[in-house]
């Protein structure tokens, strides 16, 4: 149980911020007349027409998200893409020059790049050799000016899951926000943390509809968090930050879970087919334990391989310069024709 009071932890010019109030958000009802929003009354240059400003705060989709993921409405924000998510952690909370965030490398890209353009320092705590938290150091890191620590459950490019306990006790130690990245969680048998929102007021869970969604394209993410943390995210977002055409496919999809999760049984068991394949296969040294819908191996020669894979239009992610990561190729899940198709080039390699 963790209770913060957020307005301590807000950087004070966006609490005081008066946000862009738009004509949707002044008027709420459905029917009328509406003459509000300088909109092309006759409709749209395409077949379909999009000429209405979409809902500012995508209701809708919210209200279909809520009983698939156990969070109220009031609870989501939406984004577009999860990385939305993220900056606007970074424009709420982080004081440029002042305040800093603790990651946890190798980890996702994002949450330094997002620093960096918000000119926020980055305390970087490794995760211990078997990719777990190093539960101590990133305690002993946090300063009274951290504001964020982000934890990506499971993680890329590792792909492990995270240990929960480890996680519990820097939910209750830390007294800024734990941002747990759950972008691959419908790949894991790791339950989301979502169940631990109401006990910790400090607790943002990222999740996206990128991955086992497979609506990469239309970028659309979520976050869930406290009503008085949505209410800043959705304070500082731009005012029709996700499409008309967007809402309507996310809210198509979140009608049709059962097919979310028949490709997720397909691509964990492609998972388990391609493992079984590494494990075979010489010229691969390590397979690193997957809860997400790729493969982190470690080879001999990555750049070699890397390099031979792009030359039979295979592209793989070269992750060997990364630390921990030495001599590792990040390898996503295909269709069994894909896969078949590395299966067959690697093993032309050797
Ligand atoms: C851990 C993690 N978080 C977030 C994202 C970004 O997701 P989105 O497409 O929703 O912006 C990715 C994308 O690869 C990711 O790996």
């Amino acid at each position: 149980m963790k209770s913060i009071d957020i307005n301590k932890i807000t950087r004070p010019h966006i609490l005081n911020l008066k946000p862009y109030s738009s004509a949707r958000d002044e008027y709420t009802g459905m029917a009328g007349t509406f003459l509000d929003a300088n909109e092309n009354p006759l409709g749209s240059a395409t077949d379909e027409n999009f000429n209405r400003y979409p809902d500012p705060y995508q209701w809708e989709v919210k209200k279909a998200l809520s009983p698939i993921k156990g969070v109220n409405p009031e609870n989501i924000f939406l984004g577009n893409g999860s990385d939305e998510a993220i900056d606007l952690l970074f424009r709420a909370f982080c004081e440029p020059k002042e305040d800093n965030i603790i990651t946890l490398p190798p980890t996702y890209g994002m949450y330094q790049v997002c620093a960096d353009i918000n000119l926020v320092e980055v305390i970087s705590v490794p995760l211990t050799k078997d990719f777990q938290l190093n539960v101590e150091g990133i305690l002993d890191a946090v300063t009274p000016s951290s504001k964020l620590i982000f934890i990506c459950n499971p993680n890329n490019p590792t792909g492990n899951k995270l240990d929960e306990q480890a996680i519990i006790k820097i939910l209750d130690e830390f007294d800024g926000l734990v941002a747990i990245d759950e972008a691959y969680i419908d790949f894991s048998d790791h339950t989301s943390f979502t169940s631990l929102l109401s006990a910790y007021q400090n607790l943002v869970i990222l999740q996206t509809f990128s991955k086992a969604w497979g609506l990469a394209a239309l970028r659309i993410g979520m976050a869930f968090a406290s009503k008085e943390i949505i209410a800043l995210l959705n304070k500082i977002k731009y005012p029709y930050n996700i499409n008309q055409l967007t809402q309507e496919k996310a809210l198509e999809s979140l009608k049709n879970v059962s097919k979310k999760e028949k490709m997720v049984n397909e691509i964990l068991q492609e998972r388990a087919e391609l493992i079984r394949f590494f494990e075979q296969l010489p010229l691969v040294k390590h397979i690193h334990p997957s809860h997400a819908n790729f493969l982190l191996i470690k080879v001999n020669e990555p750049g070699k391989i890397y390099q031979y894979l792009i030359e039979k239009l295979i592209i793989v992610r070269d992750r060997s310069k990364v630390m921990l990561c030495e001599g590792c190729l990040r390898i996503t899940v295909g269709t069994p024709k894909e896969n078949n198709d590395l299966i067959e080039a690697l093993k032309a390699c050797e």
